[in-house]
């Protein structure tokens, strides 16, 4: 499978706008921002913050607000090709579950850049979700 290549400075970028959009995050519950920037095959890029809920469990990730804006934005057929996020406590921050699943939905070879164990780490989404569900 093609793992996408980006360089340091395609990274960086993504990296600094998903900061950005980190300051936007609502999170009056858990108090943990966090700022996701998405690329596209089409080479635009998409900003996402969580969103929390007084029902918890409603509260969207900001990697989701991303990608559904990429498809607000751009409509259905839009390939991701990186996704970014970051986190304002500094800690180690990969997507969760849920979010794997859509991003693997949009973007199957998509990069992801996130805040490892060791520090800034980058995958394969097929790393992260090995066996992803598709149903195209
Ligand atoms: N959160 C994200 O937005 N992305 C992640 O990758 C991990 C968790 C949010 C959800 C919730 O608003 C807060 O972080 C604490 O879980």
């Amino acid at each position: 499978m093609a793992k996408r290549e980006f360089s340091d400075r395609q990274r960086k970028q993504l990296l600094r706008a998903a900061k950005a959009a980190m300051k936007k995050a609502y999170a009056p519950y858990s108090k943990f921002r966090v700022g996701s920037a998405v690329m596209t095959t089409s080479g635009k890029m998409f900003l996402g913050c969580n969103v929390e809920n007084a029902s918890y469990g409603m509260t969207n990730c900001a990697e989701r607000t991303a990608i559904f804006s990429a498809v607000a934005q751009l409509g259905p057929k839009i390939e991701v090709s990186a996704v970014a996020v970051v986190n304002d406590h500094g800690v180690p921050c990969s997507p969760c579950g849920a979010c794997r699943q859509v991003i693997y939905e949009f973007g199957p070879e998509a990069v992801v850049f996130f805040q490892g164990a060791n520090g800034d780490q980058q995958a394969h989404i097929t790393e992260l979700l090995p066996a992803g569900f598709r149903l195209k």
